[in-house]
């Protein structure tokens, strides 16, 4: 058994879909591996009228693929507390406090308080500056406040909103919430990088052609239609998962593994990114939108015919897109990114691609400028995880061919199994109060100010937003931008299903 952590978790939005998909699954499979055991107690909080009973039935519901014992279960919702709270009114927050209270003696928490906004932002502020102004917050225990995004829809307001939080907690209590942080695989990149020196000496503009990152994903909208018109993809994944990656891939070593250093390092590779004028913006960024589309024998409807979406709306489903990084490291090499809803295939990977040898001694007399394909160092984030690398051998036989090989690994199914779900680690990062793999707010105002220039200049675009067939790659500028500049994207999913005959 791990090692237990006390607290009480307080969740406005604990009836809402976040809190049934992700945060009660977690809950319970910390709950199963000891780190939360016997001091815990949750209470859960929005507007609807619902008993302890009640919420302990659909506490109990969310969890039921895990495949509780009914001793586990019966224990585990015993600690889920419901009441019913206006988040304006300031005397419910009073009750809040009592209940906060007396549960903390019971379960003997230490004061410890873990308040999770699973909630619009909109209300992030009157929430924090209640929790502050009624006491909620206990003076003996630790108080940390866990936001989802989407933070601001810019700098502006991502800044106003920083402020209204940050009057009533400091910076190294607020948690903010990007679930790629969480991934498996997106903390390997740490490891890759640093661990390796075969890796880490190349990891530059001398021997780093350019860098892919993919993004995507097969669903459409799903139900969320409403907030994902308003959004589009360079809120909703750019602003916040894309770049962390970004980060992560581009920051010098860090001294030490330690929160504060890994902060410094992506910090400073975010502030080395180029701002885009927007000129810059329309020569470096493409964006797309989903039409109907025919992917094998699923048909798919358009992006503005889903429930939710304006019919004449302009919102991006798909976007690809250049950085540059201006800094010794970096200079010239592209980042070359995109992400998408409706591709086809769901997959996030990392391409980095090398550059080839300075002459192909093995070319043909009749063709001197030909080049040996790059070696590229592919990590698959998901569905599947792992790495692999392509290097140049022999072809088997007569003769002195050149043929590309690939070393592959990938994590074992048993593996992926038993491996943490990302909001699990980012809720046990929180009750050890370990930030590593959250969003400072220095980031998030650097990745607004990167966003703010693309944003705009999309907004005054008056011609119509390209569109692409569901269930292929993007739209064709999006394979033009890497082609002007004599590169391609390495992974190509749709060639398959174009081969076959199943995709258009
Ligand atoms: C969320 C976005 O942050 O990430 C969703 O709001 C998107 O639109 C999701 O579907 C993708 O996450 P994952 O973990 O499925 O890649």
């Amino acid at each position: 058994m791990s090692q237990e952590n006390k607290a009480l978790f307080i969740i406005f939005g604990g009836t809402g879909d976040l809190a049934k998909r992700k945060l009660y699954p977690s809950l319970f499979r910390l709950f199963r591996k000891g780190n939360i055991r016997e001091h815990f107690a949750v209470i859960g909080t929005a507007r609807r009228q619902w008993s302890n009973d009640y919420f302990r039935e659909v506490v109990a519901e969310s969890v039921a693929s895990l495949n509780p014992t009914k001793e586990d279960l019966d224990e585990f919702v015993s600690h889920f507390y419901y009441q019913a709270h206006n988040v304006d009114n300031t005397e419910e927050y009073q009750l809040l406090g009592q209940l906060a209270d007396s549960l903390d003696q019971t379960y003997d928490l230490n004061g410890n308080r873990l308040f999770y906004l699973a909630m619009a932002p909109r209300f992030f502020g009157t929430i924090s500056q209640h929790i502050k102004s009624e006491n909620i917050m206990t003076e003996h225990g630790f108080n940390r406040l866990i936001i989802e995004k989407p933070f601001g829809t810019d700098y502006k307001t991502a800044l106003q909103l920083n402020e209204e939080i940050s009057a009533s907690f400091k910076e190294e209590q607020i948690f903010r919430i990007d679930h790629y942080l969480g991934k498996e695989m997106i903390q390997n990149i740490s490891a890759v990088r640093f661990g390796n020196n075969i890796f880490e000496s190349l990891w530059n503009y001398k021997y780093i052609d350019n860098v892919q990152v993919t993004l995507a994903e097969a669903v459409g909208v799903e139900e969320r239609g409403g907030y994902y018109d308003q959004s589009g993809a360079l809120k909703d994944m750019l602003q916040n998962h894309i770049l962390q990656v970004v980060a992560l891939l581009a920051m010098e070593a860090p001294t030490v593994f330690s929160e504060e250093a890994i902060r410094a390092e992506k910090i400073n590779a975010l502030k080395s990114i180029r701002i885009y004028n927007e000129e810059e913006v329309k020569e470096n960024f493409v964006r797309g939108q989903y039409s109907a589309g025919r992917l094998a024998d699923t048909e798919f409807t358009s992006y503005n015919e889903e429930p939710g979406v304006d019919p004449n709306s302009q919102t991006e489903t798909f976007l690809a897109g250049k950085f540059l990084i201006d800094n010794f490291r970096w200079a010239g090499v592209p980042f070359y990114v995109r992400t998408g809803k409706r591709m086809t295939e769901k997959g996030t990977r990392i391409h980095i691609v090398f550059k080839s040898t300075p002459i192909n001694i093995f070319r043909d007399s009749n063709d001197l400028d030909s080049q040996l394909p790059e070696n590229v160092l592919t990590i698959y984030i998901q569905p599947t995880e792992g790495f692999s690398l392509t290097l140049n051998g022999k072809e088997v036989g007569d003769g002195f061919n050149i043929d590309p090989v690939r070393l592959d690994y990938r994590h074992s199914q048993d593996n992926l199994y038993n491996s943490p779900e990302a909001y699990e680690k980012l809720i046990l990062d929180c009750l050890k109060g370990d930030a590593t793999n959250f969003t400072h707010w220095d980031e998030v105002a650097n990745s607004w100010k990167i966003v703010d220039g693309i944003k705009e200049t999309w907004e005054k675009e008056t011609t119509p937003i390209p569109h692409y067939p569901a269930g292929s790659m993007g739209p064709e500028c999006a394979f033009e931008l890497l082609e002007k500049e004599g590169h391609k994207w390495i992974w190509e999913p749709d060639a398959w299903y174009k081969n076959q005959g199943l995709l258009d």
